[in-house]
């Protein structure tokens, strides 16, 4: 791997830290709980890690709520521990990417709380975005735009303003018209580049720049979606770039920093994120609305790959994080299943377990053997289920409440790591979990999986050092047509196939690097994959 350039082929471990491992007991997961378990992501072969947000938050929205961008929050630990932990992990070879909160802050934020005690018009009103509200009195909010997580995107402050939240009633947006808002960026950027961070990945990195006209909009905001109307009065306005180029900036003041944009924009927009002078790179989510259809996944593997290649950019691959369906789960799901309201709506009968989980062990050979680098949410390693059956009183995440009950939100994929088969929280911690574990935890904890050769953690393991081998030095893809229910490809000298039909097919010739079954008597079963060695 280049060095200078890890980021562009690199095995990305998104690490959510509140769910990772508990290391004083109380519950929540925390830096010292992370420290405690580099050996096992150093056996895992990851590159970098990228944390969530670990600042001081009252976790709304669990951690997305910043209160102070320089203070880690106390449930987490500290500041100095963090300098150890990036240190140790540098030690093990391993990157750190922090995550970075720009379009909000939490009304937690000191700044939020003096524009409250300040009039309106302000200096301290500015940073944020108020405004007077519309009728007689300002009873009426000042646009009919909608919040992501649900309901009006403006809260009233009884002053006849209201503040603009695109996100939770907690997240006040900030005003990125205002110079002191970027130059404190600025700031931030340069406090945690000064303690030997990596990188950053940039949280709604589309969010930033409003409309000033302030229009009413059409459709309602949605989270994770990128089929975005043009000139939208909030996504993907042309002046992000001048932030863009800003943050960027910042960054190259420091050597072999890297930044990953959360862009939620129509694909022909992305490139311009990703220009020279802006983002090295950004996240592509289309795996994480794909259905289990080899025609599909073709399709968008071919267009990543495409659009990457033409902007000289390297493309990502994601197939769960801390906002979607656990996709062993996802996968599991009859097809045309809604996987963001079933978890609610059912049928409990659409979700086949084992169908998922075949599906998985496939998935993670087709996202670390293509070219660019590759994503792997915590406890994906484990083929970790969502938990969707949570009981309603523990959800903690905003949108159960936003959306009015209609939808469960995204707690289940976040629900406290198993590291061993037994104990009060399977290993996360010496006592319960901040979110109940299911019993199918103990037996897929990391201790379990470790000692099986046959297990999803085996499998990763495996695929990440073969990936390093075998797909790292030459980035070149060859698409192959085998019919319409295969996926297959060439990477150098190494065959991909993968079998989305409903019947075995033959298996290639060739050595075998590495298959997601070991059962190959009657060919290459449904739902499997492999890598061979093409004959010569
Ligand atoms: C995207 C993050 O991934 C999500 O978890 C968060 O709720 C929103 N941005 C708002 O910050």
């Amino acid at each position: 791997m280049n060095q200078a350039e890890w980021w562009k082929t690199g095995v990305v471990y998104q690490v959510y830290v509140r769910s990772f491992a508990d290391g004083n007991g109380d519950g929540t997961g925390d830096i010292a709980g992370l420290r405690s378990r580099l050996p096992y992501l150093k056996a895992l072969g990851v590159d970098a890690l990228w944390m969530n947000p670990w600042y001081d938050s009252p976790l709304r929205d669990g951690g997305y709520d910043v209160a102070d961008y320089r203070k880690i929050d106390e449930r987490f630990g500290t500041t100095a521990e963090v300098e150890e932990l990036i240190t140790e992990a540098h030690s093990l070879g391993m990157k750190l990417i922090a995550d970075l909160v720009p379009n909000h802050t939490s009304t937690d934020h000191a700044w939020f709380q003096e524009a409250l005690a300040s009039p309106p018009g302000s200096p301290a009103r500015d940073r944020y975005v108020f405004k007077e509200g519309k009728g007689e009195s300002g009873e009426l909010p000042p646009t009919n735009w909608t919040a992501v997580f649900g309901g009006p995107a403006w809260e009233p402050v009884g002053d006849g303003t209201w503040y603009l939240h695109i996100f939770d009633v907690s997240q006040p947006d900030l005003n990125w018209e205002n110079e002191e808002v970027r130059a404190e960026f600025d700031s931030v950027f340069r406090f945690w580049l000064d303690r030997g961070i990596d990188g950053f990945r940039i949280d709604v990195a589309h969010g930033m720049v409003k409309d000033q006209a302030f229009p009413d909009v059409e459709r309602a905001a949605v989270l994770l979606e990128s089929d975005l109307a043009e000139d939208h009065p909030f996504w993907d306005r042309e002046g992000i770039h001048e932030i863009n180029r800003r943050f960027r900036s910042v960054l190259d003041e420091y050597d072999g920093r890297m930044m990953v944009a959360e862009a939620w924009v129509a694909p022909d927009r992305l490139p311009l994120y990703l220009r020279p002078d802006e983002y090295h790179q950004s996240f592509n989510f289309d795996l994480l609305g794909t259905e289990w259809n080899a025609g599909e996944f073709n399709s968008v593997i071919a267009t990543a790959v495409e659009a990457a290649e033409k902007i000289g950019a390297s493309s990502t691959w994601v197939l769960s994080n801390h906002d979607v369906m656990r996709h062993p789960t996802r996968y599991g799901l009859d097809a045309g299943i809604n996987w963001r309201t079933w978890p609610l709506d059912g049928p409990t009968d659409a979700l086949d377990v084992a169908r998922g989980n075949r599906r998985a062990r496939a998935a993670c050979m087709i996202t670390m053997s293509l070219p660019g680098s590759t994503y792997v949410y915590q406890g994906e390693e484990l083929g970790l289920p969502e938990v969707w059956d949570l009981p309603v009183e523990v959800l903690d995440d905003p949108t159960w409440v936003r959306s009015d009950k209609q939808m469960k939100g995204r707690d289940g994929c976040r629900v406290p790591l198993p590291w061993e088969p037994d104990g009060p929280s399977f290993g996360f911690g010496s006592g319960n979990a901040w979110l109940p574990q299911p019993d199918v935890f103990g037996p897929l904890s990391a201790a379990v999986q470790t000692e099986d050769a046959a297990s999803m953690l085996s499998l990763y393991r495996a695929a990440i050092f073969a990936r390093r081998e075998h797909f790292v030095h030459d980035q070149s893809f060859a698409p192959i047509d085998m019919g319409t229910d295969v996926v297959a490809y060439t990477r150098g000298d190494v065959l991909v196939v993968v079998n989305m039909g409903e019947a075995p097919i033959e298996m290639p010739d060739g050595e075998v690097i590495l298959c997601s079954t070991d059962d190959v008597s009657a060919g290459l079963p449904i739902d499997s994959a492999v890598w061979v060695h093409r004959a010569r």
